[in-house]
């Protein structure tokens, strides 16, 4: 299949075909305008392709996810989240020497300019960490100008380096207490963690089973094709913004509940079945009430009509983590029956309707003492590398500015008319 015809006004035209490596065929449209002077309308972009891209392959109907050819479920046994970012920034995993220097580069550079703490004190104590996480991304462009670093490289480093001492800045400034310096002795997951918990007066040991349900909680949100966010970043990237300005957008299209908000959103969710007595099945049938406005935070999404392959593997982790640490959470027995109901409702199956990644991780960061609202900042954490590999890749096949068209649908042209006339 090379070409397809489209007939418009009685004339033929006949567009290019594109087919990928696993098969996917797209019809090439960027010169119909030209031809026919028509563009297509497709407003939630769910039938159109934005670019082509080596990095992730996802499959919805077969609940496939692959980072450069890797399935998840191998990546999320065997690797860890250093060497995946950087599978998904090079495409290859990583021999021995590029992986070492890149873990040293990530431990070198996790220190923020001590000037940039003064930046969290302007916050109010009750300011959201995505509010904040969003604004700091954005101001290390103060900090590194981009002309400094002509091939990303070490802002590329910088930005997965300095995330974590961000975002727990974020979080110890949320709740009143010191910002603990990253330790050089510790690995990416683990140094996280000192920082979100440990408190000067007495000493944190990090509890390996929290760094190693990280870990995996971070590959798996590392990266997710044109996802809403990702899309975001290669959009600002595309106008030559620089790498910080276009992840700072990242985090903020991510924010949105209905992307990588939902996460705090099930917890919420969760907690107010589990306060309102529990009844789940009263849930879900609000869920499926078109005039309720309530939504399963969690279930469906715009490619996955099977399972999403990172809910399978989270739900295992869910019960393997809490049993490991001895935690009891009511929310995640109800999350389980919502789950069981939906999946034999007709108004899933029939739609489609599946538990995604959302559904959950956050019953994960609760058990490893993470608050929800700070939720989605660790998913800002999980995707910056797959955010960074997509405006890598934008930027360096050079592509032209992204700027969509679109069908008027308003007022025609008309002569301007003086106040004292308008009645
Ligand atoms: C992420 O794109 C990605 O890859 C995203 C992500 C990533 O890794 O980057 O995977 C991460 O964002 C996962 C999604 C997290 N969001 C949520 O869990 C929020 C709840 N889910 C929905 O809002 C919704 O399913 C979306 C946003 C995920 C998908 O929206 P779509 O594709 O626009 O689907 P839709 O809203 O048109 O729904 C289709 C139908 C509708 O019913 P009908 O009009 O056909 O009667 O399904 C219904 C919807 O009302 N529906 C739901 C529902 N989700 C869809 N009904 C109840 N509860 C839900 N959760």
């Amino acid at each position: 299949m090379t070409t397809a015809n489209l007939s418009l006004d009685g004339k033929d035209y006949e567009l290019p075909v594109v087919t990928g490596s696993e098969g996917e065929v797209g019809v090439d449209i960027g010169k119909l305008r030209a031809q026919s002077g028509a563009i297509t309308v497709d407003p939630a972009f769910t039938s159109t392709g934005a670019c082509n891209s080596a990095i992730t392959f996802i499959d919805g109907e077969k609940g496939i996810l692959r980072y450069r050819g890797y399935p998840i479920e191998q990546l999320a046994e065997k690797s860890d989240f250093v060497e995946v970012a950087w599978l998904l920034l090079y495409g290859e995993l990583p021999n021995t020497k590029q992986l070492t220097k890149f873990r040293a580069q990530l431990t070198y550079h996790s220190l923020i300019h001590e000037d940039m703490k003064k930046f969290f004190e302007g916050f109010p104590n009750n300011a959201h960490p995505m509010a904040m996480l969003s604004a700091m991304v954005a101001s290390l462009s103060a900090y590194y100008p981009e002309t400094e670093d002509e091939n990303h490289e070490q802002n590329i480093v910088r930005l997965i380096a300095k995330v974590r001492t961000l975002a727990t800045y974020a979080y110890k400034k949320s709740i009143g207490q010191p910002m603990v310096y990253p330790q050089n002795r510790l690995n990416y997951c683990e140094n996280f963690l000192h920082m979100m918990f440990a408190v000067p007066c007495e000493s944190y040991e990090v509890n390996p089973i929290l760094a190693k349900a990280l870990n995996m909680l971070l590959i798996l949100h590392a990266d997710h094709e044109q996802n809403c966010s990702t899309s975001t970043v290669r959009m600002v990237g595309s106008s030559r913004a620089n790498i910080f300005a276009s992840i700072s957008a990242g985090i903020c299209a991510l924010w949105g509940p209905l992307h990588g908000g939902a996460n705090q959103a099930v917890l919420e969710m969760l907690q107010m079945i589990d306060d309102d007595g529990g009844d789940y099945q009263k849930w879900v049938q609000k869920a499926k009430d078109k005039d309720d406005g309530f939504r399963l935070m969690g279930f469906g999404h715009r490619v996955y009509k099977n399972f999403d392959p990172r809910a399978t593997i989270l739900r295992k982790m869910s019960d393997e983590v809490l049993a490991e640490l001895g935690v009891e959470d009511p929310l995640l027995d109800i999350a389980k029956n919502l789950e069981k109901v939906a999946l034999e409702d007709e108004y899933f199956v029939s739609r489609k309707l599946y538990p995604n990644v959302d559904f959950y991780s956050g019953i994960l960061y609760r058990a490893m003492g993470i608050p929800t609202n700070m939720f989605t900042v660790m998913f800002s954490i999980g995707r910056l590398p797959g955010w960074l590999a997509h405006w890598k890749e934008l930027r360096d096949e050079d592509s032209r500015i992204y700027r969509p068209r679109q069908i008027y649908i308003g007022a025609t042209e008309r002569d301007y008319v003086d106040l004292n006339q308008r009645g």
